[in-house]
């Protein structure tokens, strides 16, 4: 979901329309927004995207007014419609507001309040939140900051809203629990999002708020911030920006995912530099510098994750066993929170997250500090909650990901764990010398292999369109190539819509290959180095059974060519580090399937790239 809100001099309109836009890439289901025209509130909102609300609110409202708030929803309680988009108006129509996230108890209150005569249009939450602070705003005769703040008290969930009274215009009041919210200081005017895009042209200071903190915005007075829970006030922290707008459009390609994928060269340069210095045969981290007792005395490394982030996690756990002898668990951060699970204050946790507010993810981090777990953070979004939550961490660098599929997140973050791995390895004594070297020496090149690597992409296309209406795809890896290969079928299914599963190449004789037939397209990666023999073993299993097989192969392989009805070729490099290579084809064939389907590529169906509900 996503929130925009303004207050100030300007027209409303179009910024909170033009940073629903920037807010796009976090998947959404409907749009809406509320105007204060001068005289009165005028609300629009309609399922489907902001395009459709752009459409709607010219016929339906005046554009005018200095005060607004607009939302998109990504649906939890009740499905996506006109009636359940956001804002929500109260009973009496004063009270305005649009909300992330889920509010648990919402049904106790509910009751309670229909008990007390109040009437709902929707299924939302979001409206018993409303009508709650209105509720409270008569009982208790209090302004609305306080109202909003007796009413959070009562509300078990999660949430980031923004709310005001259309009869005092010159105030909004928002706050936060677990979603992410910003507020961008202009002169003498303020902005209200989700994340700093939205209003990045316009003032490169913002306050993030922290989790039960909230913040009552005045028109020419200011800002004040307190704790819900006890009412205290925090001094705002107002921190510099260095996003540009640049950075976050579309830079003449197709889609943000084609970006993306175009952007990993840089990307990966990007996270290694000043971090991998070759010629003083180092690697400089100082997160990891910082805490290397913690990390050489960690009885375990437990990684916790979600989506395409666990599967970079599941890397991890190859090169850290291999390269630095660090018994490594990699989780699903939701089952991880949920299960009882035994953390020593000795294990140390890595928690790797794109958005750094996955809520799974922040949960587990939680439970693990509270277990007295040493956690460090892996993320792309600087100053995102995770990254704050952590006690330490590495930024991936890679710059801002749009596309809800994840692709240059992943490279780079299988970078930062590289780095890691091979820095602990080092201090551990696990790895030679001239392994190491050949490590920092390979990493170096990465970026311009990922280069030649990319040029196979209009192979990739061609083969794309043969395979494109397939119903089923299987994808198979050993090794270090088994996580890229359940990405690969990740990435298929998020955009394409096609089913798709990645499996150990050899588990494949225990169960999927009597789903091969002349019907099913087989991925099958096969570098040189890692299982080679076993791996062309493999291909040869679904060749016998007629299934196509689609090779990612080395450079020059020959072997594979002839069994394979087509091969991709990535360039050669250390079985370690090939998972950042043989992704790039995989990236491709997904997304030039899904493009000559059709499929919305950037915001795929359903999805949502920062999870903030659990
Ligand atoms: C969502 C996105 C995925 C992403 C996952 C974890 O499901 O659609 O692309 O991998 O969340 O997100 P994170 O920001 O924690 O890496």
């Amino acid at each position: 979901c996503g929130i925009v809100g303004y207050i100030g001099h300007r027209e409303a309109y179009p910024i909170i329309v033009e940073g629903l836009k920037r807010l796009e890439y976090r998947g959404y289901d409907s749009a809406g927004i509320a105007l204060f025209d001068g005289t009165d509130l005028k609300v629009s909102k309609t399922k489907g995207k902001v395009a459709d609300l752009e459409n709607l609110s010219e016929k339906e409202i005046t554009k005018h007014g200095n005060v607004g708030i607009g939302h998109t929803r990504w649906a939890t309680h009740g499905v996506p419609n006109n009636i359940n988009s956001h804002p929500h108006l109260s009973n009496s129509g004063n009270l305005v507001i649009i909300h992330n996230g889920i509010i648990e108890n919402y049904d106790a209150l509910k009751q309670e309040l229909i008990s007390r005569g109040y009437t709902f249009k929707s299924d939302t939450d979001t409206e018993v939140l409303v009508n709650l602070i209105e509720d409270v705003q008569k009982q208790e005769g209090v302004k609305l900051g306080k109202a909003v703040q007796i009413a959070l008290n009562q509300v078990i969930g999660a949430y980031a809203i923004t709310v005001f009274d259309k009869n005092k215009p010159e105030e909004i009041v928002v706050a936060r629990l677990g979603s992410p919210l910003a507020i961008g200081i202009g002169e003498d005017e303020f902005f209200i999002a989700s994340d700093a895009s939205p209003f990045i042209e316009y003032t490169k200071d913002a306050i993030y708020l922290e989790d039960e903190e909230m913040a009552i915005i005045r028109f020419h007075k200011g800002i004040k911030i307190r704790k819900i829970k006890d009412d205290s006030l925090v001094a705002p922290y107002i921190q510099k920006l260095q996003l540009n707008l640049e950075e976050i459009e579309k830079g003449g390609y197709d889609h943000f995912m084609l970006k993306e994928i175009y952007e990993q060269p840089k990307a990966i340069t990007d996270t290694y530099r000043g971090r991998l210095l070759r010629d003083q045969a180092i690697i400089k981290m100082s997160g990891v510098e910082d805490n290397m007792k913690k990390f050489l005395n960690a009885n375990r490394i437990i990684i916790v994750a979600c989506g395409t982030s666990w599967h970079a996690g599941l890397v991890a756990e190859y090169i850290f066993e291999d390269l630095a002898r660090i018994p490594v668990e990699v989780e699903y951060a939701s089952e991880f929170r949920y299960r009882n699970p035994v953390i020593r204050e000795d294990d140390v946790l890595i928690a790797i997250s794109q958005s750094g507010e996955t809520a799974d993810t922040l949960a587990a981090i939680k439970l693990a500090k509270s277990k007295g777990a040493f956690v460090f953070g892996i993320c792309n979004v600087v100053g995102s909650s995770i990254a704050r939550e952590t006690h330490a961490g590495a930024y991936t660098h890679a710059g801002p990901e749009i596309g809800v599929a994840s692709t240059k997140a992943f490279t780079t973050q299988i970078t930062v764990l590289t780095l890691m791995a091979l820095r602990l390895a080092r201090a551990k004594g696990t790895i030679t010398s001239s392994d190491y070297h050949r490590h920092l020496l390979e990493l170096e090149m990465i970026p311009d292999k990922v280069k030649k690597a990319l040029k196979s992409d209009n192979h990739i296309k061609i083969i794309a369109d043969i395979y494109k209406d397939a119903t089923n795809c299987l994808y198979l890896g050993r090794g270090y190539n088994f996580p890229v290969a359940l990405e690969g079928a990740l990435k298929l299914k998020e955009i394409s819509y096609i089913h798709a599963e990645g499996y150990p190449a050899a588990e494949m004789k225990h169960g999927p290959i009597a789903l091969i037939d002349e019907n099913m397209p087989v991925i099958v990666i096969a570098t040189k180095k890692g299982h080679y023999e076993k791996v062309v073993s493999n291909i040869q299993e679904i060749k016998s059974r007629k299934g196509k097989i689609i090779g990612i192969v080395t450079q020059g392989d020959e072997q594979v060519r002839e069994l394979a009805d087509h091969v991709i070729e990535v360039p050669e490099t250390l079985e370690s580090l090939s998972p950042l290579l043989t992704t790039i084809p995989l990236q491709l064939l997904s997304y030039h399937i899904a493009v000559m389907l059709g499929k919305n590529v950037d915001q795929p169906r359903n999805l949502a790239k920062s999870v903030t509900v659990e």
